[in-house]
């Protein structure tokens, strides 16, 4: 996606021993790169969300493997010491599934080939990896768009509200997106959109991120308080909700960002419309209960004690305590809403009914 009329993407290979990423961690304040070396620096980068989102997590995590394979190409113990990098970018975060399925992949790739070859078999999975990421985000948008297209022409040109939580837009992801694809592809397209976007605390990625992905885009939107959503949809000011995913269960249960359950909750005593927008990658055919089988992270209490922004007066980022000083407090990262709650999977393939048979009935080659 464009910023000020250039194109980027979140992370590419700047030269043969570095990644470049856009440092997340410093938006909306400032637009800067990160450039990450060895495995290690790719884990931390992860673990402390200089990249975040499912699929870009994903992504950073083969590109971890390949700067691990550049190290350790000549290693006699090459597949073990694979194997620990593997492991050691894996423990970063637990819920999104694209992690742990880049890792297989790209050990996989890396178990049949030559040694003389390893690294630009893992230099070429990494890539393969992250343009298909891109494409399907850029499809998933596609699919979208029809629904829009029917809203739109349901509405008579007025604009098609949208209500969107976290960030699923193409900083989670290498380009497009997942939930804010269909935003893009439809604004694109000329038909007037505008996003409700949550907040989404403790980390505020709906304020720092979604805002600003979609300030830069141009797409009319309005930051609103998490606790705000269920307001709007009584009165009628949101026509649809398209949130991402972390991790999806092969019946069609989905977690995302802490709080995506009570919008579908809200949502569905409304009568709206809710879509989680996911690739195939974020799908866990192994499991099918996601309340009790998706491990949900648990981040550091001082995310939802302390604030960051941006201090006018003072003209830099300030971080400030909200609470007393002893307060404890608990910070579960992601919530799951049951399949029963959400009226349809947008993937790379096209919609399917949030359930077993919707699923498999799309993937049937890869899960018969
Ligand atoms: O903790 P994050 O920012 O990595 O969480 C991921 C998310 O942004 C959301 O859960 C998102 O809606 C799904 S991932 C694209």
């Amino acid at each position: 996606m464009n910023v000020d009329g250039k194109h980027y993407r979140t992370i590419w290979l700047e030269s043969p021993g570095c990644v470049r990423i856009i440092d997340q961690a410093l938006l909306p304040h400032e637009f800067a790169f990160m450039d990450l070396r060895t495995p290690e620096e790719m884990a931390r980068a992860i673990r402390k969300m200089h990249l975040r989102g499912a699929g870009l997590i994903g992504c950073a995590a083969a590109w971890g493997l390949y700067l691990a394979a550049l190290r350790q190409a000549e290693a006699a113990d090459f597949a073990a010491s694979m194997q620990a990098e593997a492991a050691a970018l894996q423990a970063t975060r637990p819920t999104a599934k694209n992690l742990e399925w880049a890792l297989v992949r790209m050990q996989k790739a890396l178990a049949a080939c030559a040694p003389a070859d390893r690294v630009e078999t893992a230099r070429r999975e990494a890539q393969a990896i992250t343009d298909e990421d891109a494409d399907f985000s850029r499809r998933m948008g596609q699919h979208g768009l029809a629904l829009m297209r029917e809203i739109a022409q349901r509405k008579n040109g007025q604009p098609v509200n949208v209500l969107t939580h976290c960030n699923a837009g193409w900083l989670a992801f290498v380009d497009h997106g997942t939930a804010l694809a269909p935003v893009y592809a439809a604004h694109d397209d000329g038909i007037p959109v505008h996003v409700w976007v949550d907040e989404t605390r403790p980390r505020n990625q709906g304020a720092s991120l979604t805002a600003w992905e979609l300030g830069h885009h141009g797409v009319p939107h309005t930051l609103i308080p998490d606790n705000a959503g269920g307001h709007l949809m009584q009165h009628g000011l949101v026509d649809i909700v398209f949130v991402g995913c972390d991790r999806c269960t092969a019946a069609g249960d989905v977690a995302n960002k802490i709080g995506t359950y009570l919008k579908a909750l809200a949502a569905r005593d409304n009568q709206i419309p809710f879509y989680a927008v996911l690739p195939s990658s974020t799908i866990d055919w192994d499991i099918a209960d996601g309340v009790r089988d998706i491990v949900i992270e648990e981040r550091g209490s001082e995310e939802v004690r302390f604030m960051t922004g941006w201090d006018d007066a003072a003209n830099r980022p300030a971080t400030v305590r909200i609470c007393p000083e002893k307060t404890p407090a608990a910070n579960f990262g992601f919530d799951v809403t049951p399949a029963r709650l959400v009226t349809g999977i947008i993937t790379e393939r096209g919609i399917a009914p949030a359930s077993a048979e919707g699923l498999r009935n799309l993937y049937a080659d890869l899960h018969p």
